[in-house]
């Protein structure tokens, strides 16, 4: 039996003490939302636009952003009825009008478009919504956002210490944002959690016993059944899974560093040390004594928001790997990397090269017609080592046509099915690397990857 000491409260002040904003801090993000609510109204003014409100939403409105984090979301909404194409065109003209005074400015694309701007060194979201009834009558996702607030700014008060050490406990677990590249837990997602279980360390105890397709239902009304490793469902839209987006990877690593934080409660859980790039002889020494096949595929990483790049990546990463295996290739894992220039999907493989007889079933001989149709084409064709029965069936020896991983990668990658701008990037041309070449891909963050990967 377990001696169960918890988590010790020096252990909270410590990660506080890092994670927690300053005074003066929360005066300045405050200073800069109003100034920004006031920029909005403002702009909507000069441009004759009425109707419009502002909201601020997010973790900055409700006390429960990390210090140092710099993201500000400003709503700007518009009565229900407004007219799609309208809530479109006025809310970025208001977002552009507000856009004039800042660093710098991007159009970003969710359901509808929205502005991202730098505005006195915060990051800004401008956003145009609808200002619905309810979150269950929503018209685009981003209307549910300003319901998120008004039911967790009440409920959190008091607890937004809980809420910092959970997102920061799920950073050092690798496990915090719900983006499309990471797959893990959204900053509302963390709130819920801390509003059912009533603490961070319950929230962890709680976690340790997880199981697959987990429901957490605070409000008692779900509609809907969810397939979802966690079910989390929206007190404010009782059809939605908060947790939608969560990964069963990244679920299960959570459950993961929950029990390792109970064993040892540490402050590297919180605050991992940063993994140095692996070096070029670490590399060759490690490939030495692993014995696989490593290969890097390469190519220009395409101008695409992440939203849309990683899971391009992913599905590029799957449809190689069945492109191996159906080639009997054994692939032992995959990986993505994507820096500012170039992208690569690794493949480990117990081997790249394969023998170049492969050896092909037939049908049953007693299935004449098939039997004899399949005899004719393989006996004494040219690549044909030799044929015999067994099981019942024929088999013949031939000649494999890619005995090589590399020359069927080379071959026939622009065979996977690959997303959009993927497909056009790797068209453009793409490099493979095979072992040690691979200390040609000298960017840190690289190497970094790398130091996980082996
Ligand atoms: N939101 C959501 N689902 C997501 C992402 C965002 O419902 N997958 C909504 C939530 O209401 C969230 C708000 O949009 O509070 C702002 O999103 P974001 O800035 O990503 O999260 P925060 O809650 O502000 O958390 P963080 O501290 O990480 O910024
Ligand atoms: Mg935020």
């Amino acid at each position: 039996m377990e001696t169960y000491t918890g988590i010790p409260e020096e252990l909270r002040l410590a990660v506080l003490e890092r994670i927690k904003p300053t005074a003066p801090e929360r005066e300045k993000l405050l200073e800069i939302q109003e100034e920004l609510a006031s920029e909005v109204k403002a702009a909507a003014e000069k441009l004759g636009i009425s109707g419009v409100l502002v909201k601020m939403v997010g973790s900055a409105a409700r006390d429960t952003w990390l210090s140092g984090t710099h993201d500000i979301d400003v709503f700007i909404s518009f009565p229900e009825e407004t007219p799609r194409k309208d809530l479109e065109t006025l809310g970025m003209a208001i977002a552009r009008e507000v856009a004039k005074l800042a660093e710098h400015a991007e159009d970003r694309h969710a359901e509808h478009p929205y502005l991202n701007i730098i505005y006195k060194g915060f990051d800004v979201d401008l956003v145009p919504c609808f200002r619905v009834a309810s979150a269950s009558r929503i018209k685009s996702a981003v209307d549910r956002t300003p319901f998120h607030n008004d039911f967790i700014k009440p409920r959190i008060k008091g607890c937004e210490d809980e809420v910092l050490l959970l997102k920061q406990f799920m950073r050092g677990g690798g496990v915090y944002g719900s983006e499309l590249r990471t797959q893990g837990f959204s900053g509302y997602l963390t709130e819920l959690l801390v509003i059912h279980y009533g603490s961070f360390e319950n929230t962890v105890n709680a976690a340790c016993f997880w199981k697959q397709g987990e429901k957490i239902d605070i409000m008692q009304h779900t509609e809907i059944e969810h397939v979802e490793p966690l079910v989390v469902v929206d007190p404010t839209d009782p059809r939605r899974n908060v947790a939608a987006a969560l990964s069963l990877d990244k679920f299960c690593m959570f459950i993961d560093h929950c029990r390792e934080l109970l064993k040892s409660p540490e402050l590297s859980f919180f605050f991992p040390a940063a993994l140095l790039p692996l070096q070029d002889r670490e590399i060759l020494k490690r490939l030495e004594s692993r014995k696989s096949a490593q290969f890097a595929i390469v190519f220009k990483t395409p101008d695409v928001v992440e939203d849309v790049l990683y899971p391009q990546l992913y599905k590029m990463e799957q449809a190689v790997a069945a492109l191996l295996s159906e080639y009997n290739f054994s692939v032992i894992k995959t990986g993505v990397w994507s820096g500012k220039n170039e992208t690569v999907i690794m493949l480990e493989l117990i081997s790249g090269t394969l023998p170049n007889v492969k050896k092909h079933i037939g049908p049953p001989v007693w299935v004449k017609v098939h039997a004899e149709k399949f005899k004719e084409k393989y006996k004494g064709a040219d690549d044909v080592f030799g044929g015999y029965v067994e099981n019942g069936k024929y088999v013949f020896e031939i000649r494999r046509k890619y005995p090589m991983a590399k020359g069927l990668l080379e071959d026939r990658i622009m065979s996977c099915s690959l997303g959009k701008q993927v497909h056009q990037s790797v068209n453009e041309g793409f490099e493979l690397i095979e072992n040690t070449g691979i200390c040609r891909l000298k960017d840190p963050d690289f190497r970094v990857f790398l130091r996980k990967w082996m």
